[in-house]
């Protein structure tokens, strides 16, 4: 029987790829045996494959074998020892926002559905729906949080001459902020640049947004990945939560723990008081119920087993610093190869640059250049996943790198 031609979806029209997704697809097209993917942020291994940490596997076949485990549905508000640890993780143990019983804290589906949670949250029960979002930021924020029925604004970040932080044009755009507006901030490792405030200028960031009663919405989706210290990466959100303020923490456990494709993270709302974070609880199920009505179970588990046992957590955090140190010395090796090959510019901001990606300020037209002669993929904004490249291919990124700075010269 031949399709009917008469569908009643025969105006639609084809989408375009995802911007970031799209590049793996195009990749995956690509027949080249030296095709290399720098465009998705997730982890390889120096072979180029994905990694499942040992530490997950060893809590996976604890989960299995245990059978008095069952597949019955999670609260709406997620697995109640992965939030507890989760918060812990965030905000450190001895945070007083916790130990206040003044945070609630929600499992959602990864980074990206804990933002919009909070982003849903907030168009409901907050005074105010505009979002501030640095420029660049990780291309889903916006459409997150417009979709949720937030307004978004922007404010700047990075200053293309310098390959770093536009510091004053961050002030002056938080300073002209209507009060009360909510600030998108990136907790470590900001994506797509690689370039954070130092500690000096976070403080500075956070007395201006007290000033000015803007709220905080940090998103936190590389914990970890940034320095190799869980510690050192939430330091930032550790500072607001400090002087006793409130704010929003989207947390992922896709990047530290390599659970991609399990979505698992939490939502924590840190308030002035429990009886408010309560009531604030209460809410946010009623948003969570008509969404996806209560989140996964296993990936949530397999967090809570990590966390909670400390030789477990333990062999965790060595083997995040693992991935966070090959990232740091294939920066450290594509910089020292650049160099040597003479390419002309200053690429010392590659090695400045931190967390997954580095902002190479490749343009457009040298991007398409390096995908089309060398098979090379990664975004058009020039942005490469420090974390897809490995020693054995540093030599044929050089190559393409230097061709198109050459060319176009
Ligand atoms: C800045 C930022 N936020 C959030 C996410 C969300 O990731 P996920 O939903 O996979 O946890 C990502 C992933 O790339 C990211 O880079």
């Amino acid at each position: 029987m031949s399709a009917p031609s008469d569908s009643v979806f025969a105006h639609v029209v084809r989408a375009p790829e995802d911007p970031i997704l799209g590049v793996t697809v195009a990749y995956n097209n690509d027949p080249s045996p030296v095709k290399l993917n720098l465009g998705v942020g997730a982890y390889r291994t120096e072979e180029g494959k994905p990694l499942v940490l040992d530490v997950v596997r060893r809590a996976e076949e604890m989960l299995v074998s245990d059978r008095s485990r069952v597949k019955e549905y999670l609260p709406i508000t997620g697995l109640a020892d992965f939030n507890k640890l989760s918060a812990k993780l965030i905000f450190g143990a001895d945070s007083n926002a916790i130990l206040e019983n003044r945070v609630t804290t929600v499992q959602c589906l990864s980074g990206t559905g804990s933002l919009r949670v909070g982003a849903e949250f907030l168009a409901k029960h907050y005074s105010q729906h505009t979002i501030y979002i640095p420029v660049p930021t990780w291309g889903n924020h916006p459409k997150v949080f417009t979709l949720a029925g937030l307004s978004v604004k922007t404010y700047r970040y990075y200053n293309p001459e310098t390959r770093g932080l536009d510091f004053q044009g961050l002030l002056d755009d938080l300073s002209d902020a209507p009060e009360g507006a909510i600030v998108l901030l990136h907790a470590c490792a900001h994506n797509p640049t690689g370039v954070d405030p130092t500690a000096e200028q976070w403080g500075n960031i956070r007395q201006l947004m007290r000033s000015k009663k803007l709220l905080p919405f940090f998103d936190s989706a590389y914990q970890g990945f940034a320095s190799g210290s869980l510690d050192t990466d939430a330091q930032a959100v550790r500072l607001f939560v400090a002087d006793g303020g409130e704010c929003l923490v989207a947390q992922s456990y896709a990047k530290n723990m390599g659970l991609y494709g399990e979505r698992v993270g939490a939502l924590s709302i840190v308030c002035t008081n429990g009886d408010v974070a309560a009531r604030v609880e209460s809410q946010l199920k009623l948003v969570i119920r008509p969404m996806y009505s209560s989140p996964p179970i296993h990936g949530a588990s397999i967090v809570a087993t990590i966390l909670k046992d400390r030789q477990l957590f333990e062999e965790w955090t060595l083997e995040l610093k693992a991935m966070a140190d090959r990232i740091i010395s294939m920066r450290q090796q594509l910089f020292e190869a650049l160099q040597s090959k003479g390419t002309p510019g200053d690429w010392s901001h590659i090695i400045k640059q931190i967390g997954m990606f580095t902002f190479t300020g490749l343009n457009a037209d040298q991007v398409a250049f390096m995908t089309r002669e060398y098979h090379i993929y990664m975004t058009s904004d020039g942005r490469i996943s420090m974390a897809g490249l490995s020693s054995q291919k540093v030599p044929h990124l050089v190559d393409a790198i230097h061709a198109a700075v050459t060319k176009s010269a």
